[in-house]
């Protein structure tokens, strides 16, 4: 190989190279690539802006109303009875039940209570939505 030739090789592989750095590893490409996309909030900055901020469109996002949930989940059997579920709206069946507290409603609606399976047999219900379900039942069963 003549000395041009190799001069000319040295040079493309050393733009290649410079091309390929250019594109994948400058310093601004990696900072774009790692960069947090959900938070931007920066260890050290005062986040709470960003988090209040985020508070609304969680709740908003939270799902179906305790009353969708109801439909879905529980109507089956404390719609018809069945299995002897005290029905929505049977004030004489929940009297005694809503006078032991939400607590405890809460806790046999989220833990079961002999044929009242735990969560209602809704195992991707969150605790917090079977308690608004139960509020819910309360309130339109007294
Ligand atoms: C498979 C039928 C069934 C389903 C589904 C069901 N329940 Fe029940 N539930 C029962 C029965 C039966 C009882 C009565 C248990 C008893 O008093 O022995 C009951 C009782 C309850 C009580 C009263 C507990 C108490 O302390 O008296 C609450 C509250 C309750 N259920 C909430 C729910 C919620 C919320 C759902 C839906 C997420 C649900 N249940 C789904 C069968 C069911």
């Amino acid at each position: 190989m003549k000395l041009v030739q190799k001069l000319g090789l040295a040079i493309v592989m050393l733009v290649s190279m410079n091309v390929v750095a250019s594109n994948q590893f400058s310093a601004e490409r990696i900072a774009e690539r790692i960069a947090p996309e959900a938070n931007p909030c920066v260890e050290g900055q005062d986040c709470k802006a960003t988090e209040v901020a985020a508070a609304p469109v969680a709740a908003v996002a939270a799902g179906p109303s305790a009353k969708d949930t109801y439909q879905a989940k529980c109507f089956a059997c404390h719609g018809t009875g069945a299995a002897g579920a005290p029905k929505l709206g049977d004030k004489a069946a929940w009297v005694a039940r809503i006078a032991q507290g939400d607590d405890m409603l809460n806790e046999h609606a989220i833990s079961g209570f002999n044929a009242m399976p735990p969560k209602g047999g809704c195992m991707d219900c969150s605790d917090a939505s079977i308690k608004a379900i139960v509020s819910y039942m309360v309130e339109n069963s007294k």
